[in-house]
């Protein structure tokens, strides 16, 4: 198995539950993106070949490189998960231990993992020895302590990881306070493998700000694409030219998210569709004065005609 990742763009799609899909990415692709993440993939359910665990599997050929990322604990589910892998066609397989979700950690998997060092160590030896591809590991700094970041991420780099993936903040914060840049640059600086940050990728000068703090070799976004595709082209500019590309103007942003819907609708059923692209309407339409009775309805449209109106009513609705 090589254990050198090919490519490392400065920016990369996070993995993203109910999020990042195949349709999702290649939308994120066109704008830039390019390096991608599946969503998770739990173990066990790859392992049983559970359908909708094989739907989010779903690639294209131009869909790369594309890493694959999993969760598990038990070295059966996960030799088998890696068995199942090896029909697919990626570039990355990433071990979970940043996910905070009780689902998830109350079961060991996660961000539980970050409490146990020495089981995440044989789990991701194990993965280096029997994956396809490169390993890498998804971390926070910490279950609840910042300071046990190096360790863990020194465990991992013992293991054979090709990279580490860091979210800078502790289980226990979730999603608050601010991202501890300070503890990133730690684990970035004992390293001898990249080092991709993640923590509030939010725009363009977020970007440029964990480059200088932690001295990262590339960022990823995540909450920033949500709603925002055209992330991947403002902060690649930034780093390149220092050159500020400004948001799409309005009736941009409609051809895109007419453009998003439509690889929905191809992608899923029509309903599920709908479903799934409720969320993208409220964040594309995020600050627009004048949508909010659109966005009131967005929840109960089940059809595609019904979406297709609520996005075209957008130009007519602003003030
Ligand atoms: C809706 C959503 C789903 C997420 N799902 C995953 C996931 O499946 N695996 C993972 O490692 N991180 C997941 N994350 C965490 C992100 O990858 C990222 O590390 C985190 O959001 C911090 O980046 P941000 O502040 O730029 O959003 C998710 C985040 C969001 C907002």
């Amino acid at each position: 198995m090589q254990n050198k990742l090919q490519t490392l763009p400065k920016v990369i799609l996070a993995p993203m539950a109910g999020i990042t899909s195949l349709p999702f990415r290649m939308l994120n692709r066109e704008f830039g993106c390019k390096f991608a993440f599946t969503e998770m993939l739990n173990c066990r359910s790859l392992a049983y070949k559970s359908k909708k665990t094989q739907a989010m599997l779903a690639t294209h050929p131009s869909d790369r490189p594309l890493g694959i990322q999993i969760v598990g604990r038990d070295f059966t589910y996960l030799g088998s998960a890696i068995e199942q892998l090896k029909n697919y066609e990626f570039d990355l397989l990433d071990l979970n231990a940043a996910c905070p979700k009780r689902k998830i950690t109350r079961k060991g998997m996660g961000a539980a993992l970050l409490k146990e060092p020495k089981h995440l160590h044989k789990l991701l030896k194990f993965m280096v020895k029997y994956s396809p591809v490169p390993v890498s590991l998804k971390m926070r700094l910490g279950w609840d302590n910042a300071m046990d970041a190096r360790e863990i991420a020194l465990y991992a780099q013992d293991a054979g990881v090709s990279a580490i993936f860091l979210h800078g903040r502790t289980k226990t914060q979730d999603y608050t306070g601010d991202i501890d840049y300070q503890s990133i640059a730690k684990v970035k600086s004992a390293l001898s493998i990249p080092l991709i940050a993640s923590g509030n990728i939010f725009y363009p000068q977020l970007a440029k700000k964990m480059f200088d703090l932690t001295g990262c070799d590339a960022v990823m976004a995540a909450r920033g694409a949500l709603g925002a595709p055209w992330i991947f082209e403002q902060i690649n500019s930034f780093l390149q030219t220092a050159k500020l590309i400004a948001k799409p103007d309005i009736a941009a942003i409609i051809k895109i998210m007419l453009r998003h819907f439509n690889s929905y609708m191809d992608f899923y059923p029509e309903q599920r569709g709908v479903i799934e692209f409720r969320k993208f309407y409220i964040w594309y339409t995020r600050g627009l004065s004048g949508t909010k009775p659109l966005r009131n309805k967005v929840a109960q449209a089940k059809t595609k005609n019904e979406m297709f109106a609520l996005i075209k009513n957008i130009l007519l609705s602003l003030y």
